[in-house]
């Protein structure tokens, strides 16, 4: 009886031992190694397991009472250990996760419109208020929508105040928005109403860039096409935007000019919004700037685009975004448009897209 005695008594200590590391794990992994260590397949608690064959049928039930004993105490240190240990290691993942709400965020930087897509979109606002329709016409052009069909044929000498980039004989760079006059005018179908279009965009010219000069600029086009169209039509519209874009006090003036697709052609000029026709540095001392140049359209572009001028007359109109763009702003150089300068576009905000 001495040998189930002494290892009753061997299994007691081992006991104390497990519950004294138990107690002393600092860890999730530590606990789990306690239990290899103790009640693992090698684990020492399966020494005593093992004996059970050797012993008596009496000596047999009293070791297993103690196998038992140790394993509920085990067990029950076991669970109370890790689910305290389990609290505090949570405790310490939250912490050092923490967000800190109050630390400010990351500012996002938001583009604004360009000054010269601000400008564009202003312009275009007032026509289509008028009941003006927005139409865009090619970048790369036909000789004959650019030029031809502009009644400026091939051996015409103010060809020379267009020169552009060939692509080849016959297919340019646009050197105006002309052309989409011509495109508009042959599908417009004049028994559903007049035509009233502007249309937006790049043009080239091969021109060497200086303050004034730009070899890409941009353009707005603006046409009207129906019956009794006259010059009146032509001024009492440009008085209108004038006074939009320039402020109410603003007048124009219409001087003859020159133009292959218009006759009569003009030139408009505005009242200096600067000096209100004293004269200073921005008029030239004239009291007048020029913005842009119109006319009647030619009875030949109405007829090569299959229209009898007998019948219908027109207006149309061109002007520079660029030019509109610096006169408003104070802007003395073309090229700020296009050097993409921060410093620059900055002092035009003109709000997120
Ligand atoms: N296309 C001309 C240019 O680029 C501007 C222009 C003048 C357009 C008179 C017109 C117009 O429609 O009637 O210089």
């Amino acid at each position: 009886m001495k040998e189930i005695n002494d290892l009753i008594q061997a299994m007691e200590e081992l006991l104390k031992q497990a519950l004294t590391d138990i107690n002393q794990a600092d860890s999730s992994d530590a606990l789990k190694q306690i239990r290899v260590k103790y009640t693992g397949k090698k684990g020492s608690l399966n020494q005593f397991t093992r004996q059970m064959g050797q012993l008596s049928a009496e000596e047999k039930p009293q070791l297993g009472q103690a196998i038992s004993h140790f394993q509920k105490d085990f067990n029950l240190a076991f669970a109370e250990a890790s689910e305290a240990i389990q609290a505090e290691e949570m405790a310490q993942a939250l912490a050092k996760e923490a967000l800190d709400v109050t630390l400010p965020g990351k500012r996002r930087k938001y583009g604004t419109r360009h000054i010269l897509t601000q400008t564009r979109q202003e312009i275009e606002d007032f026509f289509l208020g008028m009941g003006y329709q927005v139409i865009e016409g090619p970048e790369v052009e036909l000789d004959a929508y650019n030029f031809e069909r502009m009644n400026l044929p091939k051996d015409h000498p103010a060809r020379d105040m267009q020169d552009t980039f060939y692509i080849d004989e016959e297919v340019l760079l646009r050197t105006h928005t002309s052309p989409v006059q011509a495109r508009t005018l042959e599908i417009h179908d004049f028994s559903k109403g007049p035509l009233k279009m502007i249309s937006p965009g790049k043009v080239f010219r091969r021109d060497d860039d200086d303050a004034t000069h730009s070899h890409q600029f941009q353009q707005i086009e603006g046409l009207v096409v129906d019956q009794g169209i006259t010059m009146a039509d032509l001024s009492g519209t440009l008085l209108a935007f004038s006074k939009q874009m320039f402020g109410e006090e603003t007048e124009i003036r219409l001087r003859p000019s020159y133009f292959p697709f218009t006759e009569p052609s003009v030139e408009v000029d505005v009242t200096c919004f600067k000096c209100h026709g004293q004269g200073c540095a921005m008029c030239k001392k004239s009291g007048w700037i020029e913005i842009l140049g119109a006319g009647l359209v030619h009875p030949n572009v109405l007829r090569m685009s299959g229209i009898d001028p007998s019948i219908y007359s027109g207006f149309a109109f061109g002007l520079g975004i660029e030019r509109v763009a610096m006169l408003r702003n104070n802007i003395d150089d073309i090229r700020h448009f296009y050097q993409n300068d921060i410093r620059f576009l900055q002092q035009y905000k003109g709000g997120a897209y």
